[in-house]
């Protein structure tokens, strides 16, 4: 498997191929909540069950890799409330889905400081992991306790130690060595980021991998979102002209 930056090909009938990797920002499950006067917590449920709609949507439109941001590295600011809302959530989420991704042909990957999260979700995350690591149809990447600027400060952690032990050279150090040493090691880079709730901003998510990714800000909040989103968001992939810096 080929990683880093890639050009989408066409393919021979002149189409322009499906995306091989979407990234999700799902935000607006509060707002979708408040809009409602519920509690914040039943947007975030709600969102959870979209979470199904963007699986079958991007099993249904062909995509290999699918990344969800889930929580990231500063949602460990919120409230503790709202924090253990959102981590029962997830290991309701954990139980109830993993056999159905399983049979779906699905493999699980999570990224993230794995370290924040409790014992009992490290353990269901391993054994998710583990289950369906040989599972071809479809990765699907959920990104838990996960900040870019975390993540890039890791990879030089890594590859500085390495110098200082002797083991690498500096001059070794390229693009191909630092994606080595990312989270996201071997994913190609997603071709589609999309957000939804109208914020338009990345908010600490793939800083490095969105180098040429393109971008889709939608006003949807995230618990609206279906499998007809997901549909319309690739169209509209199919319609943007990519050019990797290398066309005038
Ligand atoms: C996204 O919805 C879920 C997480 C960030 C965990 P928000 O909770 O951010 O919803 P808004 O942005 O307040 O509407
Ligand atoms: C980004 O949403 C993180 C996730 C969707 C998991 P936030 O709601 O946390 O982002 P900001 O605070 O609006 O930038
Ligand atoms: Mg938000």
């Amino acid at each position: 498997m080929t990683a880093g930056i890639q050009p989408v090909s066409e393919n021979p009938g002149g189409e322009v191929a499906t995306p091989r990797h979407v990234a999700i920002i799902m935000d607006g499950n509060g707002r979708w909540a408040s809009q409602r006067g519920l509690p914040r917590s039943a947007g975030h449920k709600r969102g959870a069950e979209a979470v199904r709609e963007a699986i079958t949507g991007a099993v249904k439109a062909g995509v290999g890799y699918l990344t969800l941001y889930a929580f990231s590295s500063e949602n460990w600011n919120r409230p503790a409330d709202e924090v253990m809302d959102l981590m029962g959530l997830l290991k309701l989420y954990l139980s109830r889905e993993i056999r159905s991704l399983d049979k779906q042909g699905i493999r699980l990957r999570v990224i993230g400081r794995r370290s924040r999260l409790s014992r009992d979700i490290n353990e269901m995350i391993d054994k998710a992991e583990e289950m369906t690591r040989d599972n071809r149809r479809m990765t699907l990447v959920i990104a838990l306790s996960y900040g870019s600027r975390d993540e890039i400060i890791d990879a030089a952690r890594a590859i500085a130690t390495a110098v200082v032990e002797g083991r690498e050279s500096i001059e070794a150090i390229d693009e191909a060595r630092f994606e080595s040493a990312l989270s996201t090691h071997g994913l190609p880079d997603p071709d589609l980021i999309i957000r939804t709730s109208g914020e338009q901003r990345l908010s600490n998510f793939l800083l490095w991998q969105a180098a040429y990714s393109e971008f889709l800000f939608l006003d949807t909040l995230w618990p609206d979102f279906t499998e007809e989103t997901f549909a319309a968001a690739i169209e509209e992939f199919q319609g943007r002209d990519r050019r990797f810096g290398a066309r005038p």
